[in-house]
């Protein structure tokens, strides 16, 4: 006869092995899942835009970001971490990147958005190369499964320019 002991411990490992089974499950059939994510940005309005003290080039804009990242989600995605980058090259740097708005999507039904704001994080060039510059703008997310490993991709959207004089 086994003792309790012994019984408990087989328990305890036919469940590991379950749950190891059901990640190993959960974070392959995430694999089949092909999301189809949309997002677009439209620059409503250039606030303003100045060189600063130090001489680096600012400017503060209102976004209009709207997307569609509910094809992300799947049973096995805890959230995901999104945020808008502005890009563009200088002659000192094949890629300067700019985060300027982000945020955290808890679930799906927050994932299709429209937001009105401001950018959240400060648009500054480290020099002067914002005049007439062009640029993209960029989706990135990060999707953070509940097992298994952490996702990420991005949308580019291109085309985007800054004016050519100081306002
Ligand atoms: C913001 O973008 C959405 C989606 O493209 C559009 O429907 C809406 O009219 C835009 N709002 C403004 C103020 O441009
Ligand atoms: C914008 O993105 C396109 C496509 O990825 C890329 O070819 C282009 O160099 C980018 N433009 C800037 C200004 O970074």
């Amino acid at each position: 006869m086994h003792s309790f002991g012994h019984r408990a411990n087989a328990v305890a490992t036919f469940a590991l092995t379950i749950l190891a089974a059901m990640c190993f499950a959960a974070s392959f059939s995430d694999s089949f899942n092909s999301p189809t994510p949309a997002a677009s940005v439209k620059i409503l309005n250039i606030n303003w835009f100045q060189k600063e003290a130090n001489a680096n080039d600012e400017v503060s804009m209102t976004l209009n970001i709207s997307a569609d990242l509910s094809s992300l989600f799947t049973w096995n995605t805890k959230q995901v971490f999104v945020f808008v980058a502005a890009e563009y090259e200088t002659p000192q740097n094949a890629l300067n990147q700019v985060s300027l708005w982000d945020g955290i999507i808890p679930a799906k039904e927050h994932a299709k958005f429209l937001i009105h704001t401001t950018n959240k994080y400060r648009f500054i060039d480290q020099g002067s190369n914002l005049k007439g510059r062009d640029f993209n703008l960029t989706m990135h997310w990060h999707i953070m499964p509940k097992t298994g490993k952490m996702f990420a991709d991005k949308i580019v959207m291109t085309g985007y320019q800054l004016p050519e004089q100081y306002r």
